[in-house]
Parts: C-alpha cells; structure tokens; sequence
C-alpha cells in the first residue's frame, strides 16, 4: 500500500455550497481579507470579526460532505490511519462530518475557540463574543476564533513536513496554490522522491511541477482517483 499524504483547500467544499476564496473579486463574504483575517483586523474591530466567523460557524450546521470528502474518508479506511494523512487549509467540519479520522487543520477550526491568556483550545459550537468566558481560565475577552489569520503561523507544522517526507503519493485537491507555507508542500514531498499529483477544477499556479494533474469538480475527480488508488495503481 503507498503512504499517501492529501492537502485540501477551499474547492473541495465548493459543491457542498461553500465559496472560495480566490473566486469572488478578492471578497470574502463581501469583506476584504484584510477587515477580518488578521490580527490587527480582530485588535481593531473585534465584534466584527467576532461576528463574521459566528455567521461562517453558523452556516456549517446546514452544510453537508460531498461526495470528494466521503472519497477520501473511504481512502482513509481502504489504506489505514498508518499510511494516510489528511492535512486541510479548509476551516469548516465537512471532513470529520465524512468520516475522515487521521486530519489536521493547518489553519485552523471554526467550531473551536482559542484563549489568548491561557492558549487553551475549546470546541465552540455557539456565537462567541467579548462576554465569552474562556472554560480553563476563566477570563473574559481573551477567547478569539481558532483560526490562522494572515501573518501567523499555520498550525502542525512538524507533523506534516514528517509526512511529506515518508510518503510516497502527495495529492494537492481543489487549492489554487497561492498561499504558502501550504502551496510548497509538493516539492517537499517531491523532493523526497514522492509521486505528486493535483486534483483540481483547473490548473492551478503550480500545475506544471506536479507529475499528473487530473481537472474536473472534486465530485468527480477525487472519486475517480480513489477508485484508481483501489486497483493498485499507486503501489
Ligand atoms: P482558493 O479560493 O484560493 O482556491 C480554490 C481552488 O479550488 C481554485 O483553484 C479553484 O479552481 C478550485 N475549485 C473551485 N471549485 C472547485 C470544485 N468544484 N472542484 C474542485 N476544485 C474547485 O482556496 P484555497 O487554495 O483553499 O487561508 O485558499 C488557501 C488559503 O487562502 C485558505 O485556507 C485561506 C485563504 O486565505 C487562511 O485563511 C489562512
């Protein structure tokens, strides 16, 4: 069996209703990335951004896995925990609401909070705000989004670096390639001898460094790859 290591973005979720990023004139939500995806953007105006992510959060309790994500969980259970990893940019839950089990969210969670008094992390499935009480310390204020906004560090960083290193298949589906460290993680694996493959709707920036590239909706080229990996393929 190959170890195979799967980076996600926004496009997988795309057909269960989500929106890109990248798809929308630069808006997100008709909001400017800067007005509410940064630090300084939540020291500025926090009940703004307070009130952005409570709206995403919201949303996912009508928003369902599509037939991409239920694929990789099947992958998941056809390869074992051992030789896959799931790494997703995406901060809603429709992986885990999949099925998918060995998944790391580099740039975050909506259905967590994050405390930044005592760097406690909590499921948070209700609207947070100023009054929000952190469970572990019990400060007031402190509690923001757990969410990698721009300028700090995405998260599980050595985790996935030792992945791309063992594995023998790196798998880019639906992400346009343009925010790092995330959209270099195929020549690392590359550099470490794995095969490298994109799924995507289109050619993404970095489309001619990778060894295959396979264009359609997630819907149908993540099954389609799934199906391929099943007959032995890959290894
Ligand atoms: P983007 O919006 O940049 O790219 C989405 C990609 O999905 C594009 O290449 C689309 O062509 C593709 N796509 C759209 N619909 C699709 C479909 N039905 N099937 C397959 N592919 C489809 O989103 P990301 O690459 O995920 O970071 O963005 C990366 C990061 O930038 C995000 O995690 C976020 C953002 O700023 C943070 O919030 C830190």
């Amino acid at each position: 069996m190959p170890k195979i290591v799967i980076l996600t973005g926004a496009g997988i979720s795309a057909e269960s209703g989500l929106k890109t990023f990248r798809d929308n004139n630069g808006l997100w939500e008709n909001h400017r990335v800067e007005e509410v995806a940064t630090p300084e953007a939540f020291a500025a105006n926090p009940d703004l951004v307070y009130r952005f992510y409570n709206l995403r959060r919201a949303s996912l309790a009508e928003t369902r896995p599509n037939s991409a994500h239920a694929a990789l969980a099947e992958l998941e259970q056809h390869l074992g925990s051992e030789d896959f990893l799931l790494v997703t940019q995406n901060v809603d839950n429709l992986h885990e609401q999949a099925g998918s089990q060995r998944l790391l969210h580099m740039h975050g969670e909506l259905t967590k909070a994050r405390c930044t008094a005592c760097q406690s992390v909590h499921e948070w499935p209700n609207p947070l705000d100023a009054t929000s009480r952190c469970p572990a310390c019990h400060n007031t204020a402190s509690l923001r989004p757990h969410i990698v906004w721009f300028g700090e560090m995405p998260l599980y960083m050595s985790e996935i670096y030792q992945a791309l290193a063992e594995c023998d298949v790196f798998v880019s589906v639906g992400t346009s390639g343009n925010v790092y460290p995330a959209a270099g993680f195929y020549q690392e694996a590359k550099a470490f001898g794995a095969r490298t493959i994109e799924l995507n709707l289109e050619p993404s920036a970095n489309a001619r460094d990778f060894d295959e590239g396979h264009y359609g909706p997630a819907t149908k080229v993540v099954p389609e790859f799934v199906a391929k990996v099943k007959t032995g393929a890959y290894g």
